[in-house]
């Protein structure tokens, strides 16, 4: 039978019926390439055989269900007599396999839905204030586009204020020229709680950091009670910490937005009074939650003057100590072109006998075992593209998180430090042990605390109570 006969057979009814299952019978093709233009995603699948898997079988479903229907159209052609018999019957089960099953993975990747307002945060941002230090911003999202305004100063009348000019969903309101060692007052549209902070020392002998990774919220399995008795170190002011740093996973699934939500609500009430950045890890970005994490934490209208990227930055404190943050999740994946020539050039300009901290997600040196068969400690291709150039250009030392676990590997004079330990389920214990490994801890939660006195640095790994588990003392 002829294909043009076919078609005149039906009825209007039946046309569309067709139609509609043809378009349909692609609808997981579609999502495929969806999820393949995303190129985190397949970072994800390359370090995660499981993800993989599943991705494979949809991507054969994706390729047979269209298959399935023109073959059937076509061969029930030469065979079937009656038009009405074209497609056959169960074509319209497979067209249904292949309307639930991408309805299924969208609602499992739930792809850039917001799920409500986000509360402030006090973060660093990578403009320099008259001070030497770093400017800071009270940053947060509402679901609707609206006008706030901030006002602050050093007493609770805050008699410096800021304004919005028109409606944006993202917010970012620049504290600029902060006085060092100064008491600050905050508050957001004139009503609810006023916040406090202690801007920067005015020396750099009594700065100290606090830094964590991996907090994993939304995940049942995370330790919470870990993940806020770090937070309530960071603000204590018994410990005098003058800014606190996360290096990502700070949710398990960034495309969860419901995460982003409950994450950001348990932290503003510690991140508001101590100035915060936080660095993006694979588990926030992936299936687009790489979008939510930079209208959270650093937005399109924050000030950037050290690079045109929202997740890669400079961050100088006072002449003598810089920090980056990379862009680097699983590994060196993210490490684009432009971030290289825009770190080489950076790392060049400065004075290797200065204090030079590179803080990112991914590790570089770790002692591990295997995921699914793939190896978590050494990572070949972080350590072949950065121990050169770190060597090269005076870099001290190097927080990163991504493997569950504290650790301190000293290589060649470049510090290492893996301080993923803010709460998600701990690393199995490793197979393979880093050769310049000095210490290593997949037993307890904690945090990396970071003092510099006397021209030394010295980092110390803590528990979320802040009882001591390993400190050493870094000179130039
Ligand atoms: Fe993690």
């Amino acid at each position: 039978m002829k294909f043009k006969e076919i078609i005149n057979s039906w009825s209007t009814k039946k046309r569309i019926l067709v139609l509609i299952s043809f378009i349909f019978s692609f609808s997981t093709l579609a999502l495929v390439i969806w999820v393949m233009l995303l190129h985190r995603n397949m970072d994800l699948f390359k370090w995660n055989p499981a993800q993989n898997n599943i991705f494979i079988f949809i991507c054969l479903i994706a390729g047979l269900i269209p298959i399935g229907f023109i073959t059937d159209f076509f061969i029930r052609a030469l065979k079937v007599s009656s038009p009405k018999k074209i497609p056959g019957k169960y074509i319209y089960a497979l067209v249904l396999i292949g309307i639930i099953l991408p309805s299924a993975y969208l609602v499992y990747l739930s792809p850039y839905k917001h799920v409500g307002d986000k509360a402030p945060e006090l973060m660093i941002i990578d403009q320099p204030g008259s001070s030497g230090f770093p400017n800071l911003a009270v940053i947060f999202y509402t679901q609707k586009g609206t006008i706030n305004w901030v006002r602050y100063g050093t007493t609770t009348d805050m008699n410096n204020r800021i304004d919005e000019n028109s409606k944006s969903k993202t917010h970012a309101f620049v504290l600029a020229d902060l006085t060092p060692d100064t008491l600050y007052f905050y508050q957001i549209n004139g009503e609810g709680t006023i916040y406090n902070f202690t801007y920067f020392p005015s020396s750099i002998e009594n700065l100290r950091f606090g830094i964590s990774s991996d907090a994993h919220i939304g995940l049942e399995e995370a330790n919470r009670t870990a993940t806020i008795n770090i937070l309530k170190q960071m603000i204590n002011p018994a410990n005098h910490f003058s800014a606190f740093f996360c290096l990502g996973d700070i949710v398990d699934m960034g495309n969860d937005d419901s995460m982003y939500k409950e994450q950001i609500d348990l932290f503003s009430q510690y991140t508001t009074l101590i100035p915060y950045r936080n660095v993006v890890g694979n588990h926030d970005a992936w299936f687009g939650g790489i979008e939510f994490w930079k209208e959270y934490f650093y937005p399109s209208q924050t000030p950037n003057n050290s690079s045109d990227s929202q997740l890669w930055h400079q961050f100088d404190f006072g002449t003598n100590i810089h920090i980056f943050t990379l862009d680097l999740e699983w590994g060196t994946e993210t490490y684009t072109k432009e971030q290289q020539t825009w770190f080489e050039n950076k790392l060049k300009a400065l004075d290797p006998d200065d204090w030079i901290i590179v803080m990112n997600h991914a590790y570089y040196y770790a002692s591990s075992t295997e995921y699914q068969g793939v190896p978590w400690y050494d990572n070949p291709d972080m350590i072949n593209t950065f121990q050169a150039l770190f060597k090269q250009y005076g870099v001290d030392m190097v927080f990163s998180g991504h493997d569950h676990q504290m650790e301190h590997i000293d290589q060649e004079g470049v510090n290492y430090f893996i301080v993923g330990a803010m709460g998600g389920p701990h690393d199995l214990d490793p197979t393979y042990y880093s050769q310049n490994s000095m210490f290593f801890d997949n037993t307890h939660f904690g945090f990396a605390d970071v003092q510099f006195n006397n021209g030394n640095v010295t980092v110390s790994f803590r528990t979320p109570e802040n009882v001591l588990l390993y400190n050493v003392t870094i000179s130039k």
